[in-house]
């Protein structure tokens, strides 16, 4: 068997992006025989960028509400909240023993607050947390706590999945004593999508403020889609496909037939106007019946809590004994 395990941090609304490069390829591979997938809300690493409970608490409803409705079927997939597993932050601080300062030195996140305060020509750690700092050990305890082998992930999420590998590696080398405790994880990146473009071309993204919002309503999608910026071709001028955000959106919702007669619409004259209808109605399309359970799932959290909570007492039933031989492993065992 083969274990697929991904997250979504719980700081925003879901949006096209997180749904193109992780949700719908996870829920894709899950239904595959023989795969074993855990899918989780990373409320943990939400701490580290978001100090506004609410803000938190809403998220992880939404993000809880969305896994379901794309269509995860928590009978078939481990379905859970990254806190609702003590063992993980308790593996963090193992692994953090073992991860090289210099290996998350080199940390984009880290280092593009670090390049923007050097910039500015202020302190290079000015607003930097131990959290910030350590946000790939965070992840690679996830992501080796259930042994996974395969990581659906968009690009921007590739180095962190290569440092769970080095982290994972290098406990294996110092404490495997010929035992590989840890498989060592793979980024399963879908090209198409792997990096979603927004509103604006660049990557869609919240910190952007350019997404395209999953759930929102029919006239929030179509209203969203107008805001696509696209050139000053006129209507009747042929559109060059290659270089439009909005050809590679429509792209990664059509299948090879569609796409092949979207661009022959533009390259043929097309008006911007209707292809942002087209690109609506193919959305729309894709979405309308996911956002009718979406809205249904939302309105009973309760629902939900006892969904995760079994969700959790699942993984827990991996991760207990796991944690308990990494212990061993390091050196904490009973006395008796
Ligand atoms: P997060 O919450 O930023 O994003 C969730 C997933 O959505 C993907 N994604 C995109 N894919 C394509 N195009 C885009 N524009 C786009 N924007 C976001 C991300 O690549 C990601 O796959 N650190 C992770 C959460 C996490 C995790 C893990 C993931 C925590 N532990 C363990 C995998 C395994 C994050 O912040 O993703």
């Amino acid at each position: 068997t083969t274990r697929i395990l991904t997250g979504i941090t719980t700081t925003g609304t879901p949006h096209l992006g997180n749904y193109a490069g992780a949700i719908r390829p996870a829920i894709v591979a899950s239904r595959a025989d023989n795969v074993d997938s855990f899918y989780f809300l990373a409320d943990y690493h939400a701490l580290i960028k978001c100090d506004d409970p609410l803000r938190i608490q809403r998220s992880r409803l939404e993000i809880a509400a969305t896994w379901l409705a794309c269509g995860l079927d928590p009978e078939r997939v481990t379905f859970y909240r990254q806190s609702d597993i003590p063992e993980i932050p308790e593996l963090t601080w193992l692994l953090t023993c073992v991860a090289a300062k210099g290996l998350l030195n080199r940390a984009h996140a880290y280092k593009a607050s670090v390049d923007q305060n050097v910039a500015k020509g202020e302190d290079p750690d000015a607003g930097v947390t131990m959290g910030l700092f350590s946000y790939p050990v965070l992840m690679a305890a996830d992501i080796l706590m259930f042994n996974a082998h395969q990581v659906p992930v968009g690009r921007d999420q590739i180095q962190h999945v290569e440092m769970a590998r080095d982290i994972g590696q290098r406990f294996n080398h110092l404490f495997g004593r010929g035992r590989e405790f840890f498989a060592l994880p793979e980024a399963l990146i879908e090209e198409s999508v792997a990096t979603l473009p927004g509103l604006d071309g660049r990557k869609m993204s919240k910190s952007y403020d350019n997404t395209i919002p999953l759930f929102g309503t029919s006239k929030q999608l179509k209203d969203a889609v107008a805001r696509i910026v696209t050139d000053s071709k006129l209507p009747g001028e042929p559109k060059d496909a290659d270089n439009a955000h909005l050809f590679t959106l429509y792209q990664a919702f059509a299948d090879a037939g569609q796409t092949a007669e979207f661009r022959a619409a533009l390259e043929g004259g097309l008006a911007w106007g209707e292809a942002k209808q087209r690109l609506y109605e193919l959305l729309e399309g894709e979405l309308g019946e996911a956002r009718e359970r979406y809205n249904a799932l939302i309105a009973r959290p309760a629902d939900l809590e006892d969904i995760l909570l079994a969700g959790a007492a699942k993984a827990r039933r991996i991760a207990t004994p796991f944690l308990g031989e990494l212990r061993e492993a390091v050196g904490l065992r009973s006395f008796r």
